[in-house]
């Protein structure tokens, strides 16, 4: 998609939107650090795009409860000065936040409208950079996702996979219940929205965007192991057994109507995304 800007090029996202819009411009922390908010709105009004993605993010969850003015920096401000560049501009502006804006309490989905309480410094940070888009007056789209896999970088798949092939039993949370979600839909979600955010000033909004079917960790991993081939044992435990420097919500579903009624975009199946993956590693692409 020539003309559009994305910040991150490393990530999970940004690798599966670099695939997806080869055309598209992708800054790397080397060309915009979002430590430096200003800089990146300066890097907007530089490349002169027809839209922009923000794909990068402080996205370690641990590490955020010590490091919580880089996260606020990283997840609030950056993404705050890059939706007032682009308000002034009159670009459309997408940006992908989290189920941890939620406190995880109930067992039912959660609307995009349900009332936010964030466990951790992240989910603060993040709460708060959804916030100030918003605020920031331009046309605008938060896209809240879950539990995000892919083939590349760091995530629980990955670790499934080492951890399967090297132990003959595993521990793993079963009481946290969320929705995994394939970095390739998010993206595809991603570039679907934008265009249809061009063709249309009036769209745009808070969207929730997950995997189905909802399932605990344990049970993501049971379906990894199963799909791989793999045949360790796996117990389920609950969070409180796996202490963590940052809490984690245990209600994590999230309701993902309102994006099939305004995008017309469904809820992906993580198991045939996660199959996609499987055979993405196996043949090394
Ligand atoms: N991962 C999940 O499970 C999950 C769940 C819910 C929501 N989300 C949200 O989904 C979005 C995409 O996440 P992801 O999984 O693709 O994340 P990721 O794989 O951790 O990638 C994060 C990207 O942000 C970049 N970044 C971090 N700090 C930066 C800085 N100071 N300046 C410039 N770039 C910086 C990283 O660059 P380097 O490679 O240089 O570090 C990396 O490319 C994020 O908004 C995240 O909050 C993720």
């Amino acid at each position: 998609m020539r003309g559009l800007l994305v910040f991150g090029r490393t990530g999970q996202l940004a690798t599966e939107l670099m695939s997806l819009a080869p055309d598209a411009t992708f800054l790397g922390r080397d060309m915009a650090d979002l430590n430096d908010p200003e800089g990146c709105a300066r890097a907007i009004r530089d490349a002169a795009p027809c839209a922009v993605i923000n794909a990068a993010a402080h996205t370690a969850v641990d590490r955020a409860e010590a490091e919580r003015d880089a996260a606020h920096r990283i997840n609030t401000e950056a993404p705050a000065a890059m939706a007032r560049a682009c308000a002034a501009s009159g670009l459309p502006f997408l940006h992908v936040s989290t189920d941890y804006v939620f406190d995880g309490s109930g067992r039912t989905p959660r609307s995009e409208d349900a009332p936010t309480a964030p466990l951790g410094v992240y989910g603060a940070t993040k709460l708060a950079g959804e916030r100030a888009i918003a605020d920031a007056g331009g046309q605008w789209a938060v896209m809240r996702t879950s539990w995000v896999f892919s083939a590349h970088g760091t995530n629980f798949v990955k670790t499934m996979l080492r951890l399967g092939a090297e132990r003959d039993r595993l521990t793993i949370v079963d009481d946290q219940i969320g929705g995994p979600t394939p970095a390739r839909d998010i993206a595809a979600a991603a570039l679907a929205m934008i265009r249809a955010m061009l063709d249309d000033p009036a769209k745009g909004g808070l969207y929730h965007f997950a995997g189905a079917p909802d399932t605990s960790w344990a049970g993501f991993a049971r379906e990894i192991f199963a799909q791989a081939g793999l045949t360790p044992e796996v117990s389920g435990i609950p969070t409180a057994e796996y202490p963590t420097p940052a809490r984690r919500p245990l209600n994590s579903r999230l309701d993902c109507t309102r994006i099939g009624t305004d995008f017309g975009i469904p809820r992906p199946d993580w198991r045939k995304g996660l199959a996609e993956i499987l055979k993405d590693l196996e043949t090394g692409q």
